[in-house]
């Protein structure tokens, strides 16, 4: 927070706007008078965009807020998400509109259109169905960036099954607590995956996953909820096989009809989970609604993204493991019956031009994707994306992190040569959907602000009373009004959810985000006021990495922190203490420190991996011994130490200090 809030104290000095073009602006599909429909009457804005949706049978209430803090929106209607994403487009004669550019790694493709989504969509659930899925019922996904991530999404929605796809990066461990919680009964993974040019292998981690099913095992009566594990074949590489349980999608998917009428499903049935890091040790399965979810993915992606289905050709860089590939890549551009491209692979491979060749391949109008690419792009240097033509861009759009004004200049300049508006989309996996953004065609832009609330939506930053500050002045982002995309609770604890979101200010949602209004009242996000990290834009707490480490028979204590990184917005720096008497500990720090990172791994993922480990003899404590994580940020960013007269013991930083100076 307090690098973030640096950079936006250099750029207060500046004032640039950036205008949209005059012909961008005449053809948008959104003009200021959203804003003035939504002021005037907020939920009936919402009801007609939720008539842009095909209901099986039509709503007649907007919201029901009686159960406060959980809405129901549209409530008596009925819908289903893979009809509005899929059927839809072929009924009304769209059908040969291409859904889908799949470009996989490799440098295999496939063009799907959007009648063979619907033979696929409907052939899977019909293997879904034969596996003794029904309504209700919950789905691991666990794949590769494939055609059968999105068609197992949306087989799981047209039978009204809850998935809840988690990311490949994710380890057993990750996957394994995971499946747990929502008593999944069936897993959807893969072979493998291919990055940079390697296997990397699926079905093994879900094998380990599960293997600890009975008695003597290391997790007894965990994940025995699980019937199968239906595999799709991406790699070819040799997959252990369990006889009666494992099935091969091919086997299962291919010769099934393409004939599926869909579940029709009342607006509140539950559309997916999907888990995320919260403040304490274990990440809550949020869960979202069908109508009023779809109801603000597919809004927000036309108005934000100003999609003109039957030119644009759209590409969304993020997993559909994240919240961003559920809500701009499956459900929000598939209800809008957008053209995409579907990206397997790394940016780097098999070389750093690879995007900005599929951008010229593929002609791609729209891009949407995170600042830390951004910045390895910066950091590879312009010349690489100069080589290619670039010229169809018309807009690009940013998410996960705040992006730096340096940051989105480059991107305006280099990648959108000048003439694109760039949107700073601010929202969370709570949300579902964009709440704070520019309108691409209406808002003139700063470099570095996302700006204000999208029609619809009721934001404020807040003092810690809950009052609303000042222009020029920051805060806590609250969201004041309810919205139809927004979470409706957290798996199986209703508890956790009132008192992570709506206990700290009465009848206000809590971010958890920092933010300011500036002297013109537009918003600047400064990143988390919580124990959340945001690394490369995931979402990681500092605890979750704390309960990895210890478990390690090494350590004897650990305390993490989110030190500022140039690339990743944020990075992990751990500090450990190790237990002397441990076997085997080797006497090098370094070596302790890579053994440890690749335990990280293990436990939780690659993506929490601490970029830098430090052995330590002693950790800041207070004297009611809470560790002081501010002055070990302090150290991470090579600052003076701040404060330390709350310390129980002074000295400790200065030993902290003195030991790295000598190295590790
Ligand atoms: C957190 C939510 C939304 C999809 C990806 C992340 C940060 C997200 C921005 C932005 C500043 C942003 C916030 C938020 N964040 N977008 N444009 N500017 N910060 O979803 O994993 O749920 O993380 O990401 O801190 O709370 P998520």
């Amino acid at each position: 927070m307090v690098n973030v809030a640096h950079t936006l104290e250099n750029l207060h000095t500046e004032r640039r706007t950036f205008k949209p073009p005059a012909s961008f602006a005449a053809h948008a599909n959104a003009t200021s008078y959203e804003y003035k429909k939504a002021g005037v009457d907020r939920l009936e804005y919402w009801r007609e965009a939720a008539l842009r949706l095909s209901w099986k049978t039509p709503f007649t209430e907007i919201l029901d807020w009686s159960d406060a803090p959980v809405s129901r929106w549209f409530h008596d209607g009925t819908l289903n998400a893979c009809d509005n994403a899929v059927d839809r487009h072929v009924r009304e004669g769209r059908g040969d509109r291409v859904a889908f550019h799949f470009v996989g790694e490799p440098g295999d493709t496939q063009t799907l259109t959007y009648a063979d989504m619907h033979v696929r969509v409907q052939q899977a659930a019909n293997a879904l169905v034969s596996l003794g899925l029904t309504k209700g019922d919950r789905v691991a996904i666990y794949l590769p960036q494939i055609p059968e991530a999105v068609v197992a999404m949306l087989a799981c929605a047209r039978i009204g099954a809850i998935h809840s796809v988690v990311f490949g990066g994710f380890s057993t461990e990750s996957l394994r607590q995971r499946i747990d919680d929502a008593e999944a009964k069936l897993v959807i993974t893969a072979d493998g995956g291919n990055r940079r040019g390697q296997h990397l292998a699926l079905k093994p981690l879900v094998d380990e996953a599960l293997a600890s099913h009975g008695e003597g095992s290391a997790h007894p009566g965990v994940c025995e909820s699980v019937e199968h594990v239906l595999v799709v074949r991406r790699t070819g590489q040799d997959t252990a096989w369990v006889e009666g349980r494992d099935v091969w999608w091919h086997d299962a998917v291919d010769h099934q009809s393409a004939e599926h009428e869909p579940a029709w499903v009342e607006a509140e049935h539950p559309l997916f989970i999907l888990y995320t890091s919260g403040t304490t040790g274990t990440p809550k399965g949020l869960f979202h609604s069908t109508g009023g979810y779809l109801t603000g993915v597919a809004h927000t992606h036309r108005i934000v993204f100003d999609l003109k289905p039957e030119s644009d050709v759209y590409w969304c860089t993020a997993d559909v493991g994240w919240v961003t590939g559920h809500s701009y890549i499956v459900y929000g551009p598939m209800t809008n019956g957008a053209t995409q491209v579907l990206y397997e692979g790394t940016p780097n491979s098999p070389h750093e031009g690879r995007w900005w060749e599929i951008v010229e391949q593929y002609k791609v109008t729209i891009l949407y994707t995170a600042p830390t690419a951004i910045r390895t792009f910066m950091k590879w240097g312009e010349t690489i994306p100069n080589q290619y033509d670039l010229s169809s861009l018309r807009l690009l759009g940013s998410v996960g992190e705040p992006i730096n004004p340096e940051a989105w200049m480059w991107y305006r300049r280099v990648i959108g040569g000048d003439r694109c508006p760039v949107v700073d989309t601010w929202w969370q996996t709570e949300t579902g959907a964009i709440m704070i953004s520019p309108l691409p065609g209406v808002t003139a832009s700063k470099p570095g602000s996302a700006m204000t609330p999208v029609p619809g939506i009721s934001i404020d930053v807040v003092d810690d009373a809950g009052r609303p500050v000042a222009n020029g002045e920051g805060g806590y982002l609250v969201v004041t009004e309810p919205w139809p995309s927004m979470l409706r609770g957290i798996w199986g604890n209703r508890h956790r959810y009132v008192s992570t979101y709506w206990n700290h200010f009465d009848g206000l949602y809590f971010a958890g985000d920092g933010a300011k209004k500036d002297v013109d009242g537009d918003l600047w996000l400064l990143g988390r006021v919580d124990d959340v990290m945001n690394v490369s834009g995931h979402r990681l707490t500092t605890t979750e990495i704390e309960h990895a480490l210890v478990a390690h028979p090494w350590v004897a204590e650990a305390a993490v922190v989110g030190a500022a990184d140039e690339v990743t917005g944020q990075a992990v720096v751990a500090f450990v203490i190790v237990r002397s008497d441990a076997d085997g500990i080797p006497a090098d720090g370094d070596e302790v420190a890579s053994a440890l990172r690749e335990h990280v791994r293990r436990q939780i993922g690659a993506l929490a991996k601490p970029r830098t480990i430090l052995v330590v003899a002693e950790l800041p404590k207070t004297r009611s011994g809470k560790i002081m994580r501010r002055l070990l940020r302090d150290v991470a960013e090579h600052r003076e130490v701040g404060d330390v007269t709350t310390l129980a013991d002074s000295s400790v930083m200065d030993a902290i200090r003195s030991g790295l100076e000598g190295g590790a």
